[in-house]
């Protein structure tokens, strides 16, 4: 991304060229982006002892999934039609494991045909997993009893949190594997998206480690996602360089104790393409109370649901006047909900931007996470197109929904 006469443009296209090409609004991935992510990453690991699996709910176009796909991803999902789209993406069955939560057996029972790694996250199903599949290989997600994230609804591990065994009962998973001929070949455990410091994951780590120790025919340990990345302008990256040092001191340590060659696993989502996505929008309306200047745009929740749902901050930028006189101004979309702001950073609302005038266009950058993948059709709403950048190069990776789209399952129509 970088700024020429005063306009935003990603990968040496401007913002202008691609919303006359694609129309408004419009997801648009910086490909170059991606894989630095995806380098950065994987460089501060020693060659051989990581793997990546990249948190597929985050964004799960396969055009993104290709890239990472050749950059060396292996991949973490969560529903049976992920697992399908990753396979049918090319990823190999060994590169995926299932980590779902509350599935149905039947779930369970298609990525075993697929030869794919099941992982799970309760003793119900590793009892039915058990009596359907005894003498077979599984890994278990344990709740190391400690969480971390940007929010309460994004905390995975401690008491509250629904997922994964809890780490007293371990007892009862050693039973359940001696019960059905079980070979626990991984330990797993996703403490939380949206952590800016080492401390909780270590700790994590700490727990996870100390329940590996008792299972003695590892393959792999994960250690899960939600490396926080810099939102708002004052933020603080979690600092993976210091952390993946940490992680590789500690797990090479372990390794050495344990016996025999285990690998360990991650599985960032946020970290990888949150930074590659931006949603492009259009100013189609100023309205001014005695409170508040807002300026509307021809988006809204339903295609960036972060800043409702949990209060989060996107950067804002007027791509068509990167700086000038700048006002506070309350940004907000085209849904019928009051709720529906986007300037929106907690309980605050008013950001200050260059005046925005009607026509020009609103970037809400680092929407590559959880943006797109979480989009709806609120409102009666078509989702917007998705295109991909790349050295001066536009392509669509997903057409933009149509009325036809939108209506094609009702039953009782036309
Ligand atoms: C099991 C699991 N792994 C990985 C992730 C990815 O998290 P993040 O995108 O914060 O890295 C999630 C996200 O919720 C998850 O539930």
């Amino acid at each position: 991304m970088n700024i020429i006469n005063n306009t935003l443009f990603l990968e040496d296209i401007s913002v202008e060229t691609l919303m006359q090409e694609y129309g408004s609004p419009l997801y648009v991935y910086e490909e170059s982006v991606l894989r630095s992510q995806f380098r950065q990453l994987s460089s501060g690991f020693p060659e051989g002892l990581l793997e990546i699996h990249y948190s597929m709910k985050a964004n799960s176009n396969p055009s993104l999934l290709k890239i990472l796909r050749e950059e060396g991803s292996s991949i973490d999902a969560v529903s049976e039609f992920e697992v399908r789209l990753a396979l049918e993406s090319g990823f190999e069955p060994q590169q995926i494991i299932f980590t779902g939560n509350n599935n149905t057996l039947a779930e369970i029972e298609y990525c075993v045909e697929q030869e794919v790694s099941v992982n799970l996250g309760s003793l119900v199903l590793l009892e039915k997993f058990g009596q359907r599949f005894p003498h077979t290989s599984v890994s278990v997600r344990i709740n190391p009893g400690i969480g971390a994230g940007h929010h309460a609804h994004c905390i995975t591990g401690g008491p509250d949190s629904k997922f994964g065994i809890y780490h007293n009962q371990i007892d009862a998973v050693l039973a359940l594997a001696t019960k059905y001929k079980l070979t626990l070949n991984g330990v797993h455990s996703h403490i939380g998206t949206g952590i800016y410091s080492a401390e909780p994951m270590l700790e994590a780590m700490e727990m996870i480690l100390a329940v590996a120790e008792k299972f003695p025919d590892l393959e792999f340990i994960d250690f899960g996602g939600g490396f926080g990345i810099p939102y708002r302008p004052e933020q603080q990256a979690l600092d993976m360089k210091d952390l993946s040092q940490k992680m590789t001191r500690r797990f090479t340590e372990f390794r050495q104790c344990y016996g025999r060659e285990i690998s360990m696993k991650i599985e960032p989502g946020k970290l990888l393409v949150g930074p590659a996505g931006i949603l492009l929008t259009t100013v189609t309306n100023i309205t001014d109370t005695p409170k508040h200047h807002f300026v509307g745009v021809d988006s809204g929740f339903n295609h960036l649901l972060r800043p409702i749902l949990y209060g989060s901050y996107h950067k804002i930028l007027n791509a068509s006047r990167y700086s000038g006189d700048e006002e506070d101004v309350v940004v907000v979309g085209y849904i019928c909900e009051s709720g529906d702001i986007f300037s929106r950073s907690g309980d605050k609302i008013e950001r200050k931007l260059p005046s925005p005038v009607i026509g020009e266009r609103l970037a809400f950058l680092d929407a590559g996470a959880y943006g797109f993948s979480m989009s709806s059709q609120y409102n009666s709403r078509p989702r917007p197109a998705e295109v991909l950048v790349h050295q001066g190069q536009s392509r669509l990776i997903r057409r933009a929904e149509t009325f036809e789209d939108l209506t094609q399952f009702f039953v009782d129509f036309n």
